[in-house]
């Protein structure tokens, strides 16, 4: 039990197709620590996952609870998706396993929508996505989550998902200036679907974006991932 709740620490993990990576937040959301990362090990099934967030957990020093991100569909801390992962996450109770094994509070939620979290002002329409392995999205209204919006694996264009035409894979086989008008296309296509007041593109990928954007349209950095953790324990 820990009397004094400011010194509560969150261990916040950001699982991904590509990285595991893990950093101790304050109770109000600052970083305590570097930001650690392994390679996802593969096949990335359930137990080398869990092994790897164990790793890194043991590195960052004390905590008191727990945060992930992961990438797919999370309900009531249960994976039901994982499209870049592996198909025995799905499911799979990431938060009763994650928390046997670290002996500490778990929660987990979508990774696209812990990002947001961290990024978000709180205030009308704000939509997240994210550019990694995988095409991740959030959104939110008056800072309030609609959960698990799997735009990412919704038609774009030409009988393709925004993954297909935007993930890394893609990235890798296009190049960065075809990917970049790509990607201008598929923001103007959500600002006519959803009039968000602002749209914030994160992900590993997010570096890679060059091009001039819309005043309502903001990069934020990887690390947001991990800073979102804080707003899970909120309630
Ligand atoms: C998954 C999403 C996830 C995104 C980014 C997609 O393939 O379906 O749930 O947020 O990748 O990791």
């Amino acid at each position: 039990m820990v009397e004094d709740n400011g010194s509560i620490r969150t261990l916040s993990v950001d699982i991904g197709g590509s990285g595991v990576k893990a950093m101790v937040l304050d109770i109000t959301g600052n970083p305590l620590t570097e930001r650690t990362r392994l390679d996802t090990p593969q096949p990335a099934k359930p137990e080398v996952v869990i092994n790897a967030i164990a790793v890194l957990a043991a590195a960052q020093g004390e905590f008191h609870r727990v945060s992930v991100g992961f990438p797919g569909v999370v309900r009531q801390g249960v994976t039901e998706t994982a499209v870049n992962l592996h198909p025995d996450w799905i499911g799979f109770d990431l938060e009763t396993a994650l928390s046997k094994c670290l002996n500490k509070p778990v929660r987990v939620i979508n990774d696209a929508d812990m990002q947001g979290f961290g990024a978000i002002a709180g205030k009308g329409v704000e939509l997240v996505v994210t550019l990694g392995t995988g095409f991740g999205s959030a959104l939110f209204i008056d800072g309030k989550l609609v959960p698990n919006m799997e735009m990412g694996h919704h038609q774009f264009r030409k009988g393709k998902t925004y993954e297909e035409q935007l993930g890394r894979a893609e990235l890798e086989k296009i190049g960065e200036k075809r990917w970049n008008r790509r990607l201008e296309k598929a923001i103007a296509s959500l600002q006519s679907l959803f009039n968000y007041d602002y749209l914030y593109i994160g992900g590993g990928e997010a570096v890679r974006v060059n091009m001039q954007l819309p005043l309502n349209v903001k990069l934020i950095p990887n690390i947001t991932g991990l800073l979102g953790g804080i707003a899970l324990w909120r309630d």
